[in-house]
Formats: C-alpha cells, structure tokens, sequence
C-alpha cells in the first residue's frame, strides 16, 4: 500500500529525557500545528528531528526514543549537537531565517554551517530513502530541507516529491545575496511541485529561478532538461472546527470546570478592573514586531490617556531558538520594554501589560482567544500568520476585531480584519482606538465573512489541493514520457 511520507526538520512532538523515561511534549510553529491535523487520521509517516541530540542517547534510550516516536507515525532523523549547531542554528535560523524575512542585517554566511547545512539534509534524504516505499509520495516542507528534493531525486528519479515552504520567499534582489544562491534553487527545483502561501512568495521564486539559473518559465512552470517544475501558491488554513468547537465547549463550562488562568481573567472581570483585552500571541521571534507592537502601544496609552485603566495587552511570547544570539538580544530588549511602560502606566488597581513568557497548552490558547476583545498582530514579516485565523476561528459569538500586519501572509485572504503597517505607530494607536469601540454589529458582519472562508479554506482543503495538484502533475508527466 502507498502512502505519504511528511517530512520536516521538526516533527510534531518533541522528546524530553526526564530521569529514565522519555516525555513527548507537543511542537509549537504553524507547521507543526498545521500539519498534526493533515497527519492524524491519515495513511502518513512523519520524518524529523525527535528534539534529542545522540549525545544524550545510550542504546536504551535510543530504543525509548524510537518506540515513543514510533507510537505517533514519525521517524527520527539522529542528529548529533555540532550538526544542530551549524545546521539549525547556523545555516537555517542565522542565515536562512533572517534573510527570507528582510532582516539582511541579521544575515551571516559561514561556510562551515553551510557544509553541515548540506551534510545534515543528506542524512534526512538517506532516512527518506529507508523508508520508501513503491509508489509513496514525498512532501518535504520548509527552509530547513531546501536541498532534499533533489537529493532524493538523484537517488529516485522517478519519485513524486512536492515542496511546501512555509515562510516568504524573499524577491530576487533580496534572495541573490547568497552566496549559494544556486545550490538552493536546484536544490527545490528537485521537487515536482513547489508550494507557497502567496502568489508573491511564488513570483519571486520564479524570478529567482529565471534571472539566477537563466531557465525558461511558462506560466508558473520552470522548464528543465527533462522535467517540467509547477510552482503555485496554496494559503495555509487551519484546523477551523477543532477551535471553533473548544471555543463552543470552553463557552458553556461551569466555573468549576475552567482552567485556573480562565477563573483569573473571570475574576478580574468581576472585581478587577474589567479592563479589554488586547491580545498578541507570537513565539518570540524578531519578525513577529513584538518591540514595535509594545512602542506603539505605549504611544497609544499617551496619544488617547482615556484608555489608560480601560485597555491592557495581553501578550503571550514563546520561547524559541534561544540559542541564537538575535534572539537572546531580543527577549532582554522585550523584558527592558515591558517593564518600562509597566512602570511608566501602572496604577494600584491597574497594569497595562500582562506578559507570559511561556508556551501554553491548547485550552489556554482557546482561554485567551475567547477572553480578548481584539487580537493585536503585527509582524514585521511572516510567511502566514496561523494565529490570525485561530483567534477569529474562536470567537463563537462572532465580536472581537482583529488588527493584523500587512505583512503576513493572512492579511491577503483577511480583507475584513484591520489591516496595519507594523511600522507607523500613529496608525497602530488610531486603529487601537477604533478597534475598541467599533459597535458590535460591525464586528460581527466583518467576523461572520471571515469565519465562512476560514471554515471552508481550513487545513484538510490546503492539503487536499496540494496532493490533488502533486497527484495531477504526476499523471501528466507520465502521460507524457
Ligand atoms: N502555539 C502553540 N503554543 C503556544 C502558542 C502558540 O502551540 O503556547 C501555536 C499557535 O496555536 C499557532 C502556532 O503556534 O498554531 C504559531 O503559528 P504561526 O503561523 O502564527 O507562527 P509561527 O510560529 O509558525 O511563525
Ligand atoms: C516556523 C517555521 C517552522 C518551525 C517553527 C518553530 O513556523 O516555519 O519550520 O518549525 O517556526 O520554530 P523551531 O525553530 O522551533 O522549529
């Protein structure tokens, strides 16, 4: 029998060595998120990184780790801690990460981390290779494997691979700084179909692929010597029932029943201050504007003083990629600015700033989806955006406004949410202002469109399309050959 074999540098748990036992802890990121629901309930096997280096592994554990992986469909790919150095945190998330995102500044090259960055994806083809099954197709997914299609290929060259990247694709002004500019193009072009959230991202590739391999584009195909390359854009969705339907459960609870962070925020609501919630949700990465979103929310507690004691953020930053010395410099300058209008605003019986600094599990997310009058998103830069689409999926009753960053992928298919530029705070502090007291009648007609295209748009229909179209192009190239 044939199936699907899911491919990315994460998978969708991650292992924990607690004593002698391993613990399974979910992944955070759109892709993990996303992708768990296209894997459950399908004939899939999942191949990444179990989140252990081998160091921490002697055979017993190594047994543990693969039973436990085993449990959930998924294959780990053994990586030792100098390759997670030079390729995960070298080449993929200082090199790669920043330079898709605009952040060119951020960007460093270095060779060695490039070698492993090549060495590391090889070992991911040879594991996809041990667990090929005949007529098996192969969906590689994002910049941490930009090289596997056509390390695959070069061992399968009758294979049907699709390519999903889940971040921008950056233009072609931007994308040619690399030094291995050409290396990575043939590295996706070793896939049959390649995915994007937008149709930028999938223009840029294509001059990317035109201007830097010199090769010839028909319509959004790249023609090869002998194969035929489809590029296309697929926006992600998300699972839109699973949070509709824990928002409805979470609605009708009884006190006893709710999370204690839900019994909180109902308590405040009663005797607190009964401020609106202003809620951000982001793992805590530079391209996610955290720095601005609070600037600009300092400005809007000083430009419109009514709030004050009215309004509160609540933002929720995910720790990520802590190893990276970007991200470090950022949570310090997050932690100085939180603080700082904190103590510049705070009154005995109000704070502005509520900030959690952790992961949280789902029915948390679902707590604060349902608690918060409006979602503040504001991404410098973000391939999608899954965050925008949770909240608006949550609010059953159909109020609550949602300001999202031009930026993000979401906005192109959110037209009835806020759209702002993350950089022009007197636009951020107006729309605050108009976001919280918009009447409900306009939040619900606005809501009540998007929550249709989100429903129908959901993450079961991304996939679908994506296979059918690996599934067409397939038959094509056969009927052809
Ligand atoms: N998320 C999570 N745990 C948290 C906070 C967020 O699992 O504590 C999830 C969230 O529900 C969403 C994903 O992480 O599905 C973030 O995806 P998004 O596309 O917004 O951004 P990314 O992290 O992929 O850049
Ligand atoms: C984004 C990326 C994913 C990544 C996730 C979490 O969603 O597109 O590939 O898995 O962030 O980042 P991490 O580095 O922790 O895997």
């Amino acid at each position: 029998m044939s199936k699907t074999i899911i491919i990315s540098n994460r998978l969708p748990l991650q292992l924990e060595i607690n004593n002698n036992s391993i613990n399974t802890i979910p992944s955070v990121g759109g892709l993990a998120t996303g992708m768990k629901s296209v894997h459950s309930g399908s004939d899939s096997i999942w191949i990444g990184w179990s989140g252990l280096t081998e160091e921490k592994l002697d055979p017993e554990k190594r047994n543990l780790v693969q039973k436990a992986l085993k449990k959930h469909q998924c294959v780990g790919v053994p990586l030792t801690e100098s390759e997670i150095d030079g390729f995960y945190y070298g080449f993929s998330n200082n090199t790669l990460w920043p330079l898709f995102h605009y952040f060119m500044e951020y960007t460093e090259f270095d060779k060695d981390n490039w070698e492993t960055y090549q060495s590391v994806n090889q070992k991911f083809a040879d594991v996809v290779i041990e667990n090929l099954g005949e007529n098996d197709t192969i969906w590689v997914h994002d910049y941490q494997l930009l090289l596997l299609p056509e390390m695959i290929r070069k061992k399968k060259p009758n294979v049907t691979i699709g390519f999903f990247l889940h971040i921008p694709f950056p233009s072609y002004e931007v994308f040619r700084t690399i030094p291995c500019r050409e290396e990575l193009l043939k590295g996706l072009l070793g896939a049959d179909l390649i995915g994007f959230h937008t149709y930028d991202y999938e223009r840029h590739f294509l001059s990317s692929a035109q201007r830097i391999l010199g090769l010839e584009i028909n319509f959004n195909n790249v023609l090869l010597e002998n194969r035929i390359v489809k590029v296309d854009s697929f926006p992600m969705g998300i699972d839109y029932d699973k949070f509709h339907n824990a928002a409805k459960i979470h609605n009708e609870k009884e006190k006893k029943d709710k999370t204690e962070i839900q019994q909180k925020i109902d308590e405040h609501l009663v005797n607190g201050d009964r401020a609106k919630l202003i809620l951000s949700i982001d793992r805590l990465d530079y391209t996610k504007g955290i720095a601005n979103r609070l600037r600009a929310f300092e400005y809007f507690l000083d430009k419109y003083p009514q709030f004050k004691g009215k309004a509160r953020l609540v933002m929720l930053a995910v720790p990520s990629r802590s190893n990276v010395p970007q991200y470090q410099l950022l949570k310090n300058e997050i932690d100085q600015l939180v603080g700082r209008i904190n103590g510049k605003f705070s009154e005995v019986s109000w704070t502005p700033i509520w900030y959690f600094y952790r992961s949280m599990p789902f029915e948390n997310l679902i707590d604060l989806y349902t608690s918060s009058e409006v979602a503040l998103l504001t991404p410098i830069r973000d391939g999608m955006n899954l965050v925008a689409k949770e909240y608006i999926a949550s609010r059953v009753d159909k109020k609550g406004v949602l300001i999202l960053s031009e930026m993000t992928g979401a906005s192109k298919e959110m037209s009835e949410a806020l759209i702002i530029n993350p950089n022009n705070f007197e636009e951020i502090a107006d729309t605050l202002k108009f976001a919280l007291e918009m009447p409900e009648e306009e939040q619900i007609k606005r809501n009540t469109a998007l929550q249709k295209r989100l429903k129908r748009y959901n993450v079961e229909k991304w996939a679908n399309d994506f296979m059918e179209s690996l599934e067409t192009k397939k038959n094509s190239a056969k009927k052809y050959s």
